[in-house]
């Protein structure tokens, strides 16, 4: 009998162990200390031989899509087991506080800065009771990866600057009213750059966001801008802490949104998704030889049934992984939203595979 229990006992580990090996994509995902990961539209730092992935702090039911805590950190080896290093950004319990509970932050990414040993992330930054029309990009610093972020400042960013690419003869402010949205004119006068025009003395409108830090250490902003049609480029400072000033419009009037980016041998990829909210809709990719582009589409990167294809595998993008030590590997992140009860969002993550040239995803149950 004895007997019998311990080799029970031992293949229940064995199970455990195998489990907390594998990605259970589409479930719950546990930490080390058996609680549900809560870290949506998620980023991943990897620092010292540990990844670090942060991301939205949910709440139970409708209303857990609301900041009412902050920013979470789990701390992996492997990539399997996470350990919970709590809350890195906190929400600010006073009401003159732009990050009181109750405001919304979205899509928090951690980057590195080498020359100052500071750890920095931006996020998306909406203000309590406005729903999402301050359309701000927050920035928090800390000295060590898990934090604490201290909460610096949330702005609309570049403001009275051009973008680089926006033809000479159209820098000129806003000069006509801005049509409605259903008229046939609306999306031309987009392309040509209305929203900038309209946005120039406060700056520019940044919703869905992620940072790219390039092989040369110049980090990027790239966000949902000009009313959610057209991603903007952010050239940062060198302390990551700043607006350069200098910022290209990408694929505009396109109306792109959950950007996330990698670099493959010489080439910049990038994975967004159209614009439905929380509902999934078909992802799209792009490749360019300079992450100013111009951006040539490459279609949508899902392969496999027309449900998979017309929802993503019933995900949207928030981060590409690129495996530091495994050159050439990449993992797709993209959040399975549930807006009902939003800290049951579920993570998909898939290898990013390449086939003719083309970055695609094929889906997996566990890997
Ligand atoms: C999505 C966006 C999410 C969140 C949501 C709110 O399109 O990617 O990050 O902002 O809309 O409806």
């Amino acid at each position: 009998m004895y007997r019998v229990l311990l080799l029970l006992a031992f293949c229940n580990l064995f199970v455990l162990s195998v489990s907390a090996q594998r990605l259970p994509l589409g479930q719950l995902w546990y930490d080390t200390d058996g609680n549900m990961i809560n870290a949506h539209g998620g980023g991943i730092l990897y620092f010292q031989k540990n990844y670090y992935w942060f991301g939205e702090f949910k709440g139970i039911g409708k209303d857990g899509n609301k900041a009412m805590d902050g920013v979470s950190c789990y701390s992996s080896k492997d990539l399997h087991q996470w350990k919970n290093e709590g809350l890195v950004l906190k929400m600010i319990a006073d009401t003159n506080s732009m990050l009181q509970p109750g405001c919304i932050v979205e899509r928090p990414k951690v980057i590195y800065n080498a020359k100052n040993g500071k750890f920095v992330m931006w996020f998306h930054h909406e203000l309590k009771g406005q729903g999402y029309s301050a359309a701000l990009t927050g920035l928090a610093v800390a000295d060590k990866p898990t934090g604490p972020y201290h909460y610096i400042k949330s702005i609309r960013p570049n403001k009275k600057s051009w973008p680089a690419n926006l033809p000479e003869d159209q820098k000129h402010l806003l000069d006509y009213p801005i049509p409605r949205r259903n008229d046939s004119a609306w999306n031309a006068k987009v392309i040509e750059g209305m929203f900038v025009r309209r946005d120039f003395e406060n700056g520019q409108m940044s919703r869905d966001m992620t940072l790219f830090v390039n092989d040369d250490g110049i980090a990027y902003h790239i966000a949902s801008s000009e009313d959610n049609q057209t991603l903007h480029v952010s050239k940062l400072n060198e302390d990551y802490t700043e607006f350069s000033g200098e910022y290209y419009r990408i694929l505009p009037g396109q109306s792109n949104e959950a950007p996330a980016v990698f670099k493959h041998k010489n080439n910049y990829y990038l994975f967004t998704s159209g614009t439905t909210g929380w509902r999934p809709n078909p992802g799209r990719s792009f490749v360019a030889d300079n992450i100013y582009g111009p951006w040539k589409s490459l279609g949508n990167p899902v392969q496999g049934t027309e449900e998979d294809k017309a929802t993503t595998f019933h995900s949207q993008s928030t981060y590409i992984l690129s495996i530091a030590e495994k050159n050439n590997e990449y993992i797709y992140l993209g959040d399975r939203w549930t807006p009902e009860n939003a800290a049951e969002g579920k993570y998909i993550w898939l290898p990013i595979i390449f086939e003719n040239g083309k970055p695609v995803l094929y889906w997996k149950n566990a890997w």
